[in-house]
């Protein structure tokens, strides 16, 4: 079936969150990897709880926050200087290699091509201009436009109808279990970009494909 609009979620599907791990040993040496993945987890975490206390905090704040409990939580010392600098490579994070390949052949099939993320605008447009790659998304959307956090129906709810699609027309990709799970719950057709080849979670919320990076999805 030829998908209307197929939708990429940001961290960790289009941009590697694990670029930072470099900044962190510079600043942290021998517990960049650490802090890199409670970053990341409690980034998640925090939004999460966000979305369940109707207390919403935009997420460029909970990535700060995160970092802030990385650092405390590998007993080092936060400093303006290394907290500048690591949220600073958040701005710079690395594309997966396969990413503007895959895309340029989705756009050129006809497919309405866009981001769907956590992240607010004044977070992700910098990445998207970082990377060029503004001329294969038809559009990048934030939650932060209702302050509703994925796995929300409100927030899938939100880009089906900002994009005028129904959900069948819609295929949601993501590396994140729960993401995917979300979309899936809302309606849309999904894609599990086991990037990390982790455990299959949710099985009563299976993907339609699993792929381990874009590049499948072309085969
Ligand atoms: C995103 C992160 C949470 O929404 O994966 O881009």
């Amino acid at each position: 079936m030829k998908f209307k609009a197929i939708l990429f979620d940001a961290y960790g599907t289009l941009f590697d969150v694990h670029t930072v791990i470099k900044a962190c040993e510079e600043y942290y040496p021998d517990k960049g990897t650490k802090i890199s993945q409670l970053w990341r987890q409690k980034q998640i975490e925090y939004a999460m709880q966000s979305q369940i206390m109707d207390r919403y905090v935009d997420f460029y704040e909970l990535t700060k926050k995160s970092l802030r409990y990385a650092i405390d939580a590998v007993d080092e010392k936060v400093t303006p200087e290394s907290e500048e600098a690591l949220l600073h490579a958040y701005f710079k994070l690395n594309l997966y290699s396969e990413v503007k390949q895959v895309l340029a052949y989705l756009k050129e099939k006809g497919h309405l091509l866009a981001i769907f993320t956590n992240g607010p605008k004044h977070m992700i447009d910098p990445l998207v201009a970082h990377h060029r790659l503004a001329p294969l998304f038809d559009d990048v959307i934030s939650i932060d436009e209702i302050k509703q956090y994925k796995p929300s129906m409100a927030s899938y709810h939100y880009v089906a109808n900002k994009l005028e699609v129904e959900r069948d027309e819609v295929l949601f990709l993501s590396s994140n279990p729960w993401d995917i799970a979300g979309a899936k719950n809302y309606g849309f057709s999904t894609v599990w970009v086991n990037r990390d080849h982790q455990v299959p979670e949710h099985r009563e919320l299976t993907p339609n494909r699993v792929i381990h990076d874009l590049t499948n999805l072309v085969k």
